[in-house]
Formats: C-alpha cells, structure tokens, sequence
C-alpha cells in the first residue's frame, strides 16, 4: 500500500464539471449489484476546454462507460485505485457506466451494505463512490432520479430520496420503484433502502398548511418502539418553524431504522437512515438517557434539512459549518422542552470530559481543520461540539435578534448552495454590524483557553477589580497561538446579603448579569459602585469553551453553590468544591497518608438533600461527584489508582455522613405512576437513583434490600438498568451474578438491551472485567461486525479506568489486537476505537511505555488510511 496523501484546505479547486441530472438503476443482488447511472454533465464556464473529467470510484467492479451514448474503448480513460479520468471530454454531455457492488461482503458499512438481511447505504463523507462513479465532493449538486429494482419478497419496501413516481412488476419476480428528489443536492445526501420493513405512519401540516406524510421504517418486531420518535420528530418539525422560521420541503419524511450503522443517523434528504439504538424506545428497554438521546437525535437530523441540505458545506474542511450549527440547534430544541438548565449541565459536563481530552491530546485539531488523511476520522467532538460552542458564543455576541436575522439571511441568501464558515459568520457580522474577524479565530485555533482570572475588592472606594488572562496552549501543527474573543458572562453577588448586585462598568449601568469581552491576553475590569464585598459567579453557563481558573475558597464555593442565581453555577460551584476535596485526597493517597473526609463537602450537600427544591434533576446533577474522566482532564498527569480511590473514599464518607438523607430521598421519590419520559418523571427518577447509588456505596442492608427490589420490580429499564449496574459492580458475588445472569436470559433476543448488558458488566470497576470482556466476546449475541456491539463492549472496556489501564498491559493490548482485527472489517469504528490508546502521554512512564508499545504494534501492520492515521498522530 502506498502512504497515505494529506489533503490540504488551502488546495480547495472549484470542480471543472457539474452533475445537472443524476439517474440511476440499482438492480439489488447481495453478492453482484448492477448500478447504472446515466449523468448529465457540464463544463464549468471558467473551467479549462482541455480539462480532464474525473470521477470518484472505488472498489467498483466497471462493467462499461459511454458517453453520449456511445460506448468508450478501453484506453479513451484511465481506471485507477481512486477512480476514472477522461481525458477530452465535450462541454456538455451525458455519461452513463455500469458498475457491479458486493452490498453482501460491505463491512466497512460505507456505500451500499446489509444489515440483518435488508439493503442500506451510508455515503457521508465518500461513501457514494463505493456505488458508482461520481464527481463526490459536496460542491457537485444534481437532481437525482433513482430507480430501485428488488425480489417482490425479500424487499416488498423500495426506497430512496424524494417522491416515489413510478412502480411496477417485472419478470422473475421482481419489481421496482422509481423516486425522485426535485431538490438539487450532493452525493453524500443519496440513500436507498430496501428490504422487509414495516412503517408507522403519521402526518403533519407545515406552518404554510401544507401537508406532510411521516414514516418510520423498521423490522416488524420493532413497531411498538417509535411512538416516542415520532413524537419527537413533530415537536422538532413545529420548533423549526417557530424558532428558525424554517419549513420542511417535500411531501414526505422518511425515517428508517438498521441495527448495523457506524454512527448514530443520517440526513439524507427525505430519507434519514438511523441506528436502531438512535430511534426505538420503549419503557422496558430504553432509558430515560436514551428517550433524551433519541428526542435529540431526530431532531438533529431533521434540523439538518436546512442547515446542511438545503444549504450545504462546499468542501469537508467546512463540516462545522453543518454539524457545529446543528448540534447547537438540538442543543437548543432539547433545553426549550425540557429543563434547560439540566441540559446544558449535561452538556458541558460531557464537552469538558471528553473534548477538553481531545483537544489536549495528539488528534487536537481546529474546529475547521487545514489537513487530513482520513475525513471520517474528523467526526469529532471538536467539529460537533465545539462548533456548536461557537455557534453558541456568536449568538449570544450579535444577540437573539440579529442572530436569527443572520440565519434567515444565511438560508435565503445560499440556498441551494454549498458554502464555507466565512459565509456564515459573514452574515452574523452582516446583520449585526459587529466586526467578526477576531472571533474567526475560533475556528482557526485548537487547543483549550485557559482563562486566570483574579478579584479584588476596594472597600473605600465601593470598586471591584476583575482581572482576566487567556492562553491558548500550543497544540500539534500549531505555531502561536493569538488571543481570542471570549465571551465571559458574569455576575457578582453580594457576600453579606446574598443577591446579585446591579453591575456598574465604565459608568455605565448593566443590569445584573453581564457579558465581559475579553480581546487582549489581559484585561481588567473596573466595576464602580460596589456597596458590599462581593463573590463573582463568573463565565456563567459555560459562556465560552475555556478553562477558568479563579482562586474560589471552599466556603465561595459553598456560598456560590446555595446563592448564585445562575442554576448552572450552582451546580457548578458543587463540582468545584467537589474537586477541592478530592484534589486532596489524591494527593493523600499518593503520598500514603490517612485519607480524611472534607466536612465542608457533606455539610454542603445536607441542605441539598433536605431542600424542597421543584428541579428534582438539577439537585441530582449537583449531588453527582465529577466522574473520573472528568477529574483526569483536571490532572496534570493522569494518576488512575489515585483518582479511583478518592472519588470511591468521597462517596462513601458522604453515604456514610448523609445515609439517613439519601434514604429519605430515595423513598420519597419513588413513584407508581405510569411511565412517562417528561422532565419531571426524568428529574424524580435521576434524583431517586442518585441517592441509591450512594446508598449502594455503603452497601448497607436495607439499601441492598432497595436496590434488589427496584431490580425486580423492573417498572421501568430507567430504574432497572441503574438498579442492576449497581448490583453488577458491588463486590459480592451473591449480588452481581445471579442479577446479571437473570437479565442476560430475559433479553436475549432484544440487540438494544443486549448493548446495555454488556456494557454495564464491562464498566465495572472490580477485578475480574478483562477475563470478563473476552469471555463476552465469545458470547452469541456478541459481533465484531456489529458497532453497537464494538462500543458497547470493547468501547466500554476502554473508558473503564481501572480495568484498562491495569499495570500489566492487559487491558491495552486486548484493545490493540480489537483494534488490529477490526481495521480489516471496518476501518471507520477500529479507528474510532483506539482514541483512548492515542492519550497515552497522559499517564506515569509505565502505563505510557505499555501504550506506546501497543500504538506501535498496530503501526507496524497494513492498515487502513483511517487507522494509520490515528496511530501516526498518537506516535507522531
Ligand atoms: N452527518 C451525520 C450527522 O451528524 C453523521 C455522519 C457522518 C454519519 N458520517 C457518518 C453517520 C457515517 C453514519 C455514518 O448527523
Ligand atoms: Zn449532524
């Protein structure tokens, strides 16, 4: 194999040919599928006469090419690993090829696959030419017109994007459909699907009356698990066009759920395509987690019918652009109904984890990246979540208004067309008036700001002086890194009387909440008529993607965490003095001191658990020690024993200190009424299950006695699930096995559930977990070809602290050989898998040599480009 060539943003060429009209013939066969396609191709006006034509191809089996109807000798083109050149072709022609594809043997799930016997496509990002040969880049729109030929019993179900306008019987028994898609769109948005489904069907009228059909697709067992999605889908279909004032185009919308798909779902145009984890639910086998993911999921995808559809990215460098837009708009969809505060505490919880990780680790790249080998590889949490941080900042910068005047611009002024970030962000500053350039550097620089910032109060003079300093660190191919443009929403609170003050900065009165514009590398802040000393809550709602670092006291903090008006700084105040105490004890345990339990942290929580307070689901977020992802990224080096055992010594010194308030909460919130996944029944039962956690954490009898009652009464998977993780990690034998074993039988047959149970055995943090994990590999319901089943059990593994990074290398090397087999099935989920290998700089020399090893030995195999990649930035 040859290395692997960058491709560079800066190399970006306008395509010398357009596709105005694309049909295409799928006649389905599992090991041979006939693809004809029939383009209308045309020169771009500015375009060389002389230039080449150059389709994308891969791993195609050419049958013939014609060009204007006549077909072409084999040396009029060259066909290539990459695909096929032409050398002199007219302004304007028609090309038509047929190809064969093996949907049978597809297990790198790009292109055209199956999955449990019914046929499927996934094209973003290069996936469409592994059907066919296409001009496969975004900025290539056609008119498709799709004609989808099957067995009338195998695949009673024909469909792909658009309008269905023709079908009929054909020899043999077989029968097509033909559909069509009016809307101009690029490759990456085709789909197909065809098997043995069943539909649930519902509609809706847009807010110009017209009328919308809504289907879900799936296996006929799975009809009774789409209410909640479809329920979904209307409330992010009328929420567009309330918020965005954005209506749906075509007169149907389609949904399909497969149980084999590399990510969660798919936005092709009309046709979504899901991972059956992303849609079905049902009370008894989905989690209030996963009834929160599904409701976000539906409505991404469907968001994106717009930002990204409708109006598309012009080259891969510009992903951000789609998906950081419309992560923020599910984002914003999710908190307006549901409890916004909980959603955005779960959010930033999740961002600062796992994105604050990656962007300190070997694979940090800027939300718009310059280079990349391997696109698939920058579906990351800095394209997705970040941008939508940025996105966030740069409406809270221009304001509501002129933030929605900016997207109305930026639909009506590109629509139909495929466009960078400058043209967005061009709008914001359009509509806003305000100067955006410093802000663009969002998008330029990786790494995480830290931002020190330091008080000081002036009796005498009533003045408050706020001083703020950012750094960018210095991240992989990065020179100097230049100051940002950091909102920092901020408040001060009066120490004596507990309120906000009214906040006066340069003579100018600004209510009580303020947004701080930080440009330079310091700033200071004067505030002036300050009655009483004061106690800023600062970067409120996670106002910009950065560190803070402010000199809090334990008792700020336990001010901060009952005063602050900001629910989101209250509970972030909790995590805060959270991490003082166990910043301590990880020091005490390295240094083989006594352990002692910080008084100020239980006498913190008592009032929350006594307090009578309606947001059930912001109490349990506060009551929830930082997990022990979250207090590595707080570590300079990663110490993983340490952490482990002071996080388990906290939360057993406040179950043993609060047992008679967590049990007092655990009973009453426990509740009969039937099931239902609203904010308020979701806030109850997190609270509820928070406070058996601890309880188990002692594993004092009548806890015990709950927690295997909970299991059994099995109302609900919410409660039963947290029931069982708690019975499955407990050190007694006589607890775990006989719970574990029960489950596995019950839900044998149900994939979905499957997912749940092995993941819960293999986050556990007793010994026995890596015999376990390969025990479970061998296990039926157990496929490396299944990805929901890659991460729930290999994926699981490798975030489980303990057990992975166990000092004799086991846990690694188990990973690296996962790692070295799947790259020759799917070199998409192998690459995604090692990301917790690539942190190896992370970790004490031991652990690091161990890891390293492993990078290499992977390294020195045939790999995929992806693979190849992700190791040589690891090693790098
Ligand atoms: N565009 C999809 C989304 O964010 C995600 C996606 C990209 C995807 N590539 C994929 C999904 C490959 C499945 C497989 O909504
Ligand atoms: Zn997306």
């Amino acid at each position: 194999m040859s290395e692997p060539q960058p491709v560079y943003s800066s190399d970006y060429q306008p395509p010398a040919y357009r596709v105005t009209h694309t049909e295409l013939t799928f006649d389905l066969d599992p090991a041979s599928t006939r693809v004809d396609a029939r383009l209308t191709v045309e020169r771009h006006p500015e375009a060389r006469p002389d230039a080449p034509l150059f389709l994308h191809g891969e791993q195609l089996e050419l049958q013939s090419v014609a060009l204007d109807g006549q077909t072409l000798a084999d040396d009029a083109y060259r066909h290539d690993e990459q695909g096929l050149t032409i050398a002199d072709v007219p302004a304007s022609f028609t090309l038509d090829t047929r190809v064969r594809v093996a949907p049978r043997d597809n297990t790198a799930l790009e292109g055209l696959y199956q999955s449990s016997g019914m046929y499927c496509t996934q094209c973003e990002a290069e996936g469409f030419r592994r059907i066919t040969f296409y001009p496969d880049r975004p900025d290539v729109m056609a008119v498709f017109r799709v004609t989808v030929i099957g067995d009338a019993e195998r695949e009673p179900v024909l469909l792909a994007n658009g309008n269905p306008v023709e079908r009929g019987e054909l020899d043999g028994g077989r029968h097509f459909v033909t559909w069509e898609d009016p809307h101009p769109k690029p490759s990456y948005l085709f789909a197909l699907v065809a098997g043995d489904l069943e539909c649930v069907e519902d509609r809706f009228t847009t807010m110009s009356g017209r009328d919308v059909t809504l289907q879900i697709w799936v296996e006929e067992d799975n009809l009774g698990k789409t209410d909640h999605a479809m329920a979904s889908l209307k409330r992010a279909m009328r929420w567009d066009e309330d918020t965005y004032g954005r209506e749906y185009d075509l007169d149907r919308f389609m949904i399909v759920a497969v149980n084999d798909f590399n990510m969660g779902a798919m936005e092709n145009k009309g046709l979504n395509i899901f991972n059956s984890a992303a849609v079905l639910t049902h009370p008894d086998t989905a989690t209030d987690a996963a009834f929160q993911q599904v409701e976000g999921i539906v409505a991404h995808e469907y968001f994106h019918n717009w930002s990204g559809n409708r109006v598309t990215c012009r080259d891969w460098f510009q992903l951000s652009l789609k998906e950081g837009f419309t992560v923020f708009r599910d984002q914003s969809f999710s908190a307006d109904i549901n409890s916004a505060p909980v959603k955005r505490i779960q959010d930033v919880g999740f961002f600062r984890t796992a994105q604050f990780a990656e962007d300190a680790g070997p694979t940090a790249h800027p939300v718009r990246p310059e280079s990349y080998l391997e696109i698939t590889n920058f579906y990351t949490l800095t394209v997705y979540e970040k941008g939508a941080e940025v996105v966030r900042m740069l409406k809270n910068l221009v304001g509501e208004d002129a933030f929605r005047r900016g997207s109305d611009l930026y639909f009506a002024r590109f629509d139909g067309q495929a466009v960078t970030i400058e043209d967005f962000v061009g709008c914001m500053a359009e509509v806003s008036g305000q100067n955006l350039d410093q802000f663009m550097r969002w998008y330029q620089q990786a790494g995480t700001p830290e931002i020190d910032a330091h008080g000081e109060y002036d009796y005498v003079n009533g003045e408050y002086r706020l001083t703020l300093r950012q750094r960018t660190p210095v991240t992989a191919g990065q020179q100097a890194p230049e100051p940002l443009h950091v909102p920092v929403r901020m408040g001060l609170i009066g120490t004596r009387s507990g309120h906000d003050l009214t906040l006066t900065l340069d003579g100018e009165k600004c209510g009580r909440d303020t947004v701080l514009h930080l440009r330079d590398d310091e700033q200071t802040f004067v505030f002036t008529d300050v009655s009483e000393a004061p106690t800023p809550s600062l970067l409120r709602h996670f106002s910009a993607p950065v560190k803070l670092n402010f000199p809090y006291s334990r008792e700020d903090l336990a001010f901060l965490l009952t005063h602050d008006s900001d629910g989101f700084n209250r509970w972030e105040a909790s995590q805060r003095l959270a991490m003082l105490a166990l910043n301590d004890l990880i020091a005490a345990h390295r240094n083989g001191v006594e352990k002692v339990m910080d008084n100020r942290l239980v006498e913190a929580y008592r009032p929350l658990l006594t307090s009578r307070s309606d947001d059930k689901a912001v109490l349990a977020e506060m009551l929830r020690l930082p997990s022990e992802a979250c207090i590595a990224e707080s570590q300079p080096l990663v110490d993983v024993d340490a952490i482990h055992a002071a996080r388990e010594f906290v939360r057993q010194s406040l179950a043993l200190a609060l047992r008679d308030d967590f049990m007092a909460v655990y009973e009453a919130n426990r509740s009969d009424a039937e099931y239902a996944p609203t904010p308020a029944q979701i806030g109850q039962r997190s609270l509820k299950n928070v406070a058996l956690g601890y309880l188990m954490a002692i594993e004092d009898e009548a806890g015990i006695e709950h927690c295997r009652a909970q299991f059994k009464a099995g109302q609900n998977m919410t409660d039963v699930r947290q029931a069982l993780t708690l019975l499955a990690h407990s050190s007694r034998d006589d607890l775990s096995e006989p719970a574990i074993r029960a489950f596995g039988e019950q839900w044998a047959d149900d994939p979905l559930v499957m997912d749940q149970w092995f993941s819960l055995q293999v986050s556990s943090p007793q010994e026995d977990v890596l015999e376990r994990v390969k025990q479970l590999m061998t296990h039926p319901a157990f496929s490396l070809k299944n990805p929901n089943k890659v991460r729930a059990l290999l994926g699981t593994f490798a975030h489980n602290r303990v057990n992975f990074h166990r000092l004799d290398g086991a846990g690694y090397a188990l990973l690296a050989d996962a790692v070295i087999e799947l790259d020759g099935l799917n070199p998409e989920i192998a690459a995604g898998l090692m990301t917790p290998l690539t942190r190896w700089r992370r970790f004490d020399d031991t652990r690091q040599a161990l890891m390293q090893a492993e990078l290499e030995r992977i390294k020195d195999r045939p790999l995929s480009t992806n693979v190849f990649e992700m190791a040589d930035k690891a090693l790098g």
